[in-house]
């Protein structure tokens, strides 16, 4: 994979028109270079505008990560907690990258793209260059992965709940893990967990938040969707990113001991499709009105046989209303 070309990203943060000459100048390459560099980043997903006879600029600017702006936000008890924190400019997919790489108890990475980002159910994550969140999360555990059970609908919460910090109003949980704004999918979870059923074991906690999607990205996205720009959001990635951080990190440190009980009302609270009919599709098909979610975080529906619970990442559920 040939590298970003990294040092125009950060010439075209400031959002002003800069001339390929005077690119090219900076950088000590001549203008057909720079050219082709701009095709690599728009290829990338950055949306680069060409003003002809004028040269490049990015709309708005560039909200860029900085590792060192989000560490000085975060408590000093979350960064003793913490292993690592990375921000990579290009990587597969952040857990990936977890999951494959030698890394303890507490390491964070962020990446500005992923060529690769994934989603539940083998889906592709759209993950254009320098738009949004992609975060991931490597934490160990002793009391083995069944003591994980409903650790994907906590960190539903943890994402509400630092957008919610921030100032996003509206956001609610469609199970088992979607944050949804005005019924739209705003940011997604990837849990994935190994090791032993009842002893060591590990989990890599992914999170995507769409916070400024590029509109010509809308076809690539199987589903409605929803930005923070959109929302008017202000408060910026590294800010967003500390914050999930902290929040992660503290369900993280505890779930092994108080589990999804803590969790499941603030859950609840936020539940998208409570009391609405529902059909699910996958492994079960049923039909019903949503009641809730279980201890271990099933979805339970009321349907004309009973209640019945949905569980694991399988089944998705579609609002049947019209
Ligand atoms: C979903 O709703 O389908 C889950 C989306 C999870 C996306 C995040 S982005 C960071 C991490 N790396 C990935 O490849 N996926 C998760």
């Amino acid at each position: 994979m040939a590298g970003l070309p990294w040092r125009l990203v950060e010439r075209l943060a400031d959002g002003q028109c800069h001339s390929g000459q005077a690119l090219g100048d900076y950088l000590g390459v001549s203008r057909a270079a720079i050219w082709k560099m701009v095709q690599q980043l728009e290829a990338a997903g950055l949306p680069v505008t060409s003003v002809r006879g004028q040269g490049y600029h990015v709309e708005g600017g560039i909200d860029l990560l900085d590792a060192d702006a989000i560490g000085a936000t975060l408590s000093p008890l979350v960064a003793s907690l913490l292993g690592g924190l990375q921000v990579l400019q290009q990587i597969d997919s952040t857990n990936s990258y977890l999951l494959k790489g030698d890394f303890g108890l507490g390491e964070v990475v962020l990446a500005e793209q992923q060529t690769a980002g994934r989603g539940r159910r083998g889906r592709e994550w759209v993950s254009p260059l320098a738009s949004n969140v992609y975060l991931s999360v490597r934490w160990h555990f002793s009391a083995g992965m069944a003591s994980l059970e409903g650790l994907s609908l906590a960190v539903g919460v943890v994402i509400a709940e630092a957008l919610e910090s921030l100032g996003v109003q509206g956001v609610e949980l469609k199970w088992p893990n979607d944050v949804w704004v005005q019924g739209r999918k705003l940011a997604g979870v990837l849990v994935e967990a190994g090791g032993d059923v009842s002893g060591e074991c590990f989990a890599v906690v992914g999170v995507g938040i769409n916070v400024k999607m590029p509109s010509n990205l809308d076809a690539a996205i199987n589903q409605p969707w929803i930005d923070l720009a959109e929302l008017g959001f202000s408060a910026g990635r590294n800010r967003l990113a500390s914050e999930l951080i902290s929040g992660l990190v503290g369900l993280l440190a505890n779930y092994e001991q108080v589990g999804l009980r803590v969790y499941a009302p603030r859950w609840e609270a936020r539940n998208a499709l409570k009391g609405r009919q529902v059909a699910t599709q996958g492994a079960v098909a049923l039909t019903g009105v949503v009641a809730g979610i279980s201890p271990v975080g099933g979805l339970l529906i009321q349907t004309a046989a009973g209640v019945k619970e949905i569980v694991g990442g399988e089944v998705s559920v579609r609002a049947s209303e019209a």
